[in-house]
């Protein structure tokens, strides 16, 4: 694969994807986070999704590994490990291609055509987690704040989301620091969701993934 796709995106946009090889050694800085099911990676300015990618290669092989004898399990766990990949990038090209291969990687892994419930539950979880817009202003390509959804596994079937907003989520790192007045206070009383949702199902996400070609975010 190419690096570049142009002079002048590279000049306009610092475009310059990253090698594989290069990926893998950095990712291996910490791989037991990049094994584990649920942890969550927000790659800022994520071009085709190179480290997003990589990341679900392995977490879908912990996957395999942990939950392969249940197909029950082993879709669920699928899905909720590529619930818990975040993307930004500016670009629009880039964006697309960006969940276009985080879903191929996803249909590879599970053998999936598009009827298949997992494969347009995938795809609606794509349209929130990668996001359109501006990393450094964070906001979408609209103009909105940018919002992530938290999506987490609650047991036999069932996926909870709440959903919070990115700048707010940044502000964690400084009331966690160590002098901080907020150091004392449980993050959980500062950083409160903007919306929750009622849990769902694989097969609803599925449904929702319709409403999704007619109203993308
Ligand atoms: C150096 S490339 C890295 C792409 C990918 N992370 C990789 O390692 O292969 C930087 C990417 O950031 C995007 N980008 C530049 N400014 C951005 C911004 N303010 N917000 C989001 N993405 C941005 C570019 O379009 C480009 O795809």
């Amino acid at each position: 694969m190419s690096l570049v796709k142009s002079k002048k995106r590279v000049a306009d946009h610092g475009e310059v994807f990253t090698p594989q090889w290069m990926v893998e050694a950095m990712l291996d800085l910490v791989k037991a986070e990049t094994e584990r099911i649920d942890a969550r990676f927000l790659e800022p300015a994520c071009g085709s999704g190179n480290f997003l990618v990589a990341v679900l290669r392995r977490k879908l092989a912990a996957v395999e590994m942990r939950y392969g004898r249940s197909q029950f399990e082993r879709r669920q766990f699928a899905l909720l490990a590529l619930m818990s990949l975040y993307g930004i990038e500016l670009l629009a090209d880039n964006i697309a291609e960006c969940r276009a291969n985080l879903l191929d990687t996803l249909v590879e892994a599970q053998d999936l055509d598009e009827s298949d419930d997992l494969y347009r539950a995938a795809s609606h979880v794509l349209n929130y987690n990668l996001v359109h817009g501006d990393a450094l202003a964070m906001h979408t390509i609209a103009g909105e704040p940018i919002t992530f959804a938290e999506w987490g596994y609650l047991g036999k079937g069932k996926f909870q989301r709440r959903d919070f907003r990115l700048d707010v989520l940044t502000q964690s790192a400084a009331f966690s620091a160590k002098d901080s007045l907020f150091a004392h206070v449980n993050k959980h009383e500062l950083f409160t969701p903007i919306q929750t949702y009622p849990p769902v199902t694989l097969r609803d996400l599925a449904a929702a993934a319709n409403t999704n070609l007619l109203q993308s975010p």
